[in-house]
């Protein structure tokens, strides 16, 4: 037998450019295989500014786009339109890290198969979500889709960028949002909803972790994270945006945040909400 070459695995980038070019949901959250070629194409197009999507995954804007707040929870009904705003975001969450993978094709290689990993953890939660979704007899394309995360495109153009905004900032603040939502799903006796919801948490964690990692390594020798990710952010990116309404210390902890970080994310607001 012949030992597999570059050449039997799909390139990285081809299955990044699939996940913005095809509109369905499908192709975008078909698992990507284990084994996967990066080796460098310096000379590919860039990424599109925003994905291709079904008249039925449009990205809107205006009203009933919002999650709804914690109570909801406690109506199924609301319930559903909570796993309809948490599945949009997981896919934004897809489609911009197979936009990271795209536009930083100069970035080291452990960061490019750290991307890659979280956009198939991400693939993961929206089955998740989905499948909670339908068992509540939803479907995904009830409810308007913002682009909220699509939004920030101009905010996410370096890797340092990408990861203080998506990584400690977005994800951050769902280490709150999915315990908090999670507590209200047990109080509302679903437990299969609070289940996924720790799942995504677990997870999570992880992925700020990543995020904690690869800043240490971008940012400038003597800068403190903290100082290097709040100086990265632009207005309207914050600290107030990288917490919920109640801050859970030990994620933060786990991920590896020290303490001055964690002081500055107990300093910040935490009533702006997902
Ligand atoms: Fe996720
Ligand atoms: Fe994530």
């Amino acid at each position: 037998m012949t030992p597999a070459t570059a050449h039997d695995r799909p390139h990285v980038r081809d299955l990044a450019r699939d996940v913005l070019r095809a509109p369905d949901l499908a192709t975008k959250l078909a698992a990507w295989p284990a084994d996967v070629d990066d080796t460098p194409r310096p000379h590919d197009d860039p990424p599109p500014r925003a994905p291709a999507r079904a008249p039925e995954l449009a990205i809107r804007t205006g009203p009933g786009t919002k999650v709804p707040p914690l109570e909801g929870m406690a109506d199924p009904a609301q319930r559903a339109r909570i796993l309809h705003a948490f599945a949009n975001h997981e896919l934004q969450a897809v489609e911009l890290f197979a936009w990271a993978l795209l536009a930083f094709g100069d970035a080291p290689p452990a960061f490019r198969a750290g991307l890659a990993s979280t956009l198939r953890d991400e693939q993961r939660h929206m089955r998740l979500y989905l499948e909670r979704l339908e068992a509540l007899g939803g479907r995904f394309g009830d409810h308007p889709l913002s682009g909220y995360f699509w939004g920030k495109l101009d905010e996410l153009d370096t890797p340092r960028r990408f990861v203080c905004a998506m990584c400690l900032t977005f994800e951050n603040a769902n280490l709150d949002h999915t315990l908090d939502y999670a507590a209200a799903a047990d109080v509302a006796g679903d437990a299969e909803t609070a289940e996924v919801l720790r799942a995504v948490h677990a997870d999570e964690v992880r992925h700020v972790r990543f995020g904690l990692r690869w800043l240490d390594a971008f940012k400038e020798p003597g800068e403190s994270l903290v100082e290097a990710w709040e100086s990265t952010l632009r207005w309207p990116l914050r600290p107030e945006l990288a917490r919920g309404r109640t801050l859970h210390e030990a994620p933060r902890r786990a991920a590896g945040l020290d303490d001055a970080f964690v002081r500055r994310l107990a300093d910040a607001d935490g009533r702006s909400g997902p």
